[in-house]
């Protein structure tokens, strides 16, 4: 029997919408491998993470907790935040679609920034809503250019504090100005994906109790070392939270997942040696890397965006990167086709980076 067609078109923005372009995922169980693409922490989750997720296999015959009760209690507890006013997502990348979903529609507009991580202009076009860019200066996100952006028919305003893939980083007075002059009915969403490497930095959770149109992101593939089970958690007020929930699955993270996670966040101490360790490598990567009178954007986050001369250098150099089993990412899906984007590793992988960029510079030069 002949198939008959199928011919009803998905809704509309779904089939133009950009694909996210992730980095290579090598075979990870070869030992030669150093990936450095995609931002994960090179240190793994913390002991007690692992203890706590090999205890719960005992119980993956039932569905998980659908109201995530231990996890947001774990980060009220630690970031003493209320604890009713968390809403977890199968990582931050679930809460980004669901806030789309919930707050745009075809022809809305959504602001980001010029290099914004690319997974807002995807969600809101999925929605058919359109991406609008607001120019950065010098690579950091500039709040009267995205004022400037905002309109009667812009309903979100994502911005990632610090950036991927720039690392950059704007102070609390420049969110505060821009919380101030934004209009009450555009909801404001900053993603802290990389504030825990920062000091002392909330990524604007305090500003939550003033400002109702303000939702927080985080996550836990970052610093927590979790990338693979996928959790990421949002604060806002009640009434984003309580939309949130609606369009949440109840299962949306197995309990695997929230076990480790809720290890993972009380392991304070485990999560400062990460902060300490990536300060040190970042630091001396950098300023290597600078020696060898390559650019680096001033990066607060666990990775460097380091600019080649040209795009074919670029290109050059990822390959002789990826020859010596080093994986970085390009990134010019971002409009940056003469950058590399590479996280900072352990201090052993940023000195082989450094060698191996080294070596590739001396060899390229002599072309
Ligand atoms: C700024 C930013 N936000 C969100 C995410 C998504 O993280 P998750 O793994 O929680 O979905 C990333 C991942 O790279 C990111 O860089």
């Amino acid at each position: 029997m002949q198939k008959k067609e199928f011919k009803l078109l998905p809704n509309p923005g779904i089939m133009s919408s950009p694909v996210y372009i992730g980095g290579e995922q090598p075979n990870l169980l070869d030992s030669k491998i150093i990936k450095l693409n995609s931002n994960e922490n090179p240190f793994g989750p913390s002991k007690s993470a692992m203890e706590a997720l090999g205890n719960s296999f005992d119980l993956i015959n039932n569905y998980p907790s659908s109201s995530h009760e231990k996890l947001r209690k774990a980060i009220s507890k630690i970031y003493k935040i209320d604890f009713e006013n968390i809403t977890c997502g199968a990582g931050s990348d679930e809460l980004i679609s669901f806030i789309c979903q919930c707050f745009c529609s075809p022809n809305d507009e959504v602001v980001y920034t010029e290099h914004g991580f690319a997974m807002y202009r995807i969600s809101a076009s999925l929605r058919g809503a359109i991406p609008i860019k607001a120019k950065e200066t010098n690579r950091f996100a500039d709040v009267d250019n995205i004022l400037k952006k905002c309109n009667n028919k812009t309903k979100i305003v994502f911005l990632a504090n610090p950036n991927n893939p720039t690392g950059t980083f704007i102070d609390d007075s420049k969110i505060k100005y821009l919380l101030d002059k934004l209009s009450d009915n555009i909801l404001m969403v900053i993603d802290g994906a990389y504030a825990e490497y920062i000091e002392n930095f909330d990524a604007g959770l305090s500003l939550v109790n003033n400002h109702n149109n303000l939702i927080i992101l985080r996550t836990f593939s970052k610093i927590y070392g979790l990338a693979a089970l996928r959790v990421g958690w949002s604060y806002s007020s009640s009434w984003i939270a309580k939309i949130i929930n609606q369009v949440r699955g109840p299962f949306n993270i197995s309990s695997p997942a929230i076990a480790a996670a809720v290890a993972a966040v009380l392991d304070v101490d485990y999560t400062r040696d990460c902060l300490v360790e990536n300060l040190k490598n970042r630091e001396w990567l950098s300023r290597e890397l600078k020696d060898l009178r390559l650019r680096i954007t001033d990066s607060k986050a666990n990775f460097l965006l380091v600019d080649f001369n040209s795009e074919n250098q670029a290109n050059k150099a990822f390959s002789f990167l990826k020859n010596q089993n080093i994986y970085v990412r390009k990134v010019t899906d971002y409009g940056l086709s003469k950058s590399l984007r590479i996280t900072v590793g352990t201090n052993d992988e940023c000195k082989l980076v450094k060698k191996n960029i080294q070596k590739f510079l001396e060899l390229d030069n002599g072309l």
